[in-house]
């Protein structure tokens, strides 16, 4: 949700600024769109992938209602940041989830892939950008976990690519009607697939468990899904349940 104290005035300009200053990355009905959907963040904060990422860029948001802030307390919640991460599908400009976790990194690298990002120079030594799509095999070294907030396409891949590597991952879904227009899925049945699949190659690969949550207090109707890993303790009682 936007900052109350900025006008609406204020939230135009600097927008279309943003815009202008950007057109070549932009198609004309996408620029059509943010321009004339630019106070959508006044009222909500959930708002479209190529909002968010210029109300974000820009500073615009309330901290306590940025849904990107929600995610990385998700992320902090539940898995180790200070190590070699992975985010696919950053959007356009740098990734405010992949700059904060990268800002308050002791040790460890977060590498964004994106096709679409504008730039690909950060003045963050520990963040480092992909102007690239990511596929299952891509090379990602020593990386440990793998995350992806509301990459579309790249769910399935996300999953497949950490289960392959037996490493930790989180996708934050989206809507899933990318999938629906190839007839196959609505968009449950995609948020459910996606589900059955993660939970498939977590028991495969020994990732612990499946876990979902959400990001409710910030509007967002989806689910967010992660491997869960059992604690050392419980690791150990649950083998000695399982040798019984
Ligand atoms: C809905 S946008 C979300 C962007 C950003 N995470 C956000 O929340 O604002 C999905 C992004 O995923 C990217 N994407 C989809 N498949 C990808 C892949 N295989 N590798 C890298 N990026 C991918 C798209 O280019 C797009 O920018």
């Amino acid at each position: 949700m936007i900052k109350k104290d900025i006008s609406r005035e204020e939230i135009k300009q600097r927008v279309l600024e943003f815009v202008v200053a950007n057109s070549k990355y932009y198609s004309e009905y996408e620029a059509n769109f943010i321009l004339k959907n630019c106070l959508w963040g006044m009222n909500s904060c959930f708002v479209p992938d190529i909002l968010r990422q210029i109300y974000d860029d820009l500073d615009l948001l309330d901290d306590s209602k940025n849904i990107y802030n929600g995610f990385i307390d998700f992320l902090r919640q539940n898995f180790d940041l200070d190590q070699d991460i992975i985010e696919v599908g950053g959007g356009r400009t740098i990734s405010g989830i992949a700059k904060r976790i990268a800002l308050g990194q002791n040790k460890g690298t977060v590498t964004v892939y994106d096709p679409l990002l504008f730039q690909t120079k950060t003045d963050i030594p520990n963040l480092i950008l992909k102007k690239k799509t990511f596929f299952r095999k891509t090379n990602i070294a020593n990386a440990k976990l793998i995350y992806g907030f509301m990459p579309c396409f790249a769910t399935k891949t996300i999953i497949e690519a950490a289960a392959d590597r037996k490493i930790n991952f989180a996708v934050a879904l989206c809507d899933g009607y990318h999938e629906r227009y190839d007839d196959i899925y609505s968009d449950y049945s995609w948020h459910d697939d996606m589900m059955f699949l993660a939970e498939k190659f977590i028991r495969n690969n020994d990732l612990g468990s499946l876990g979902v949550t959400d990001l409710k207090n910030y509007d967002d109707p989806y689910p967010v899904l992660y491997n869960k890993r059992l604690s050392k303790f419980k690791k150990i009682v649950y083998n000695k349940n399982l040798k019984k």
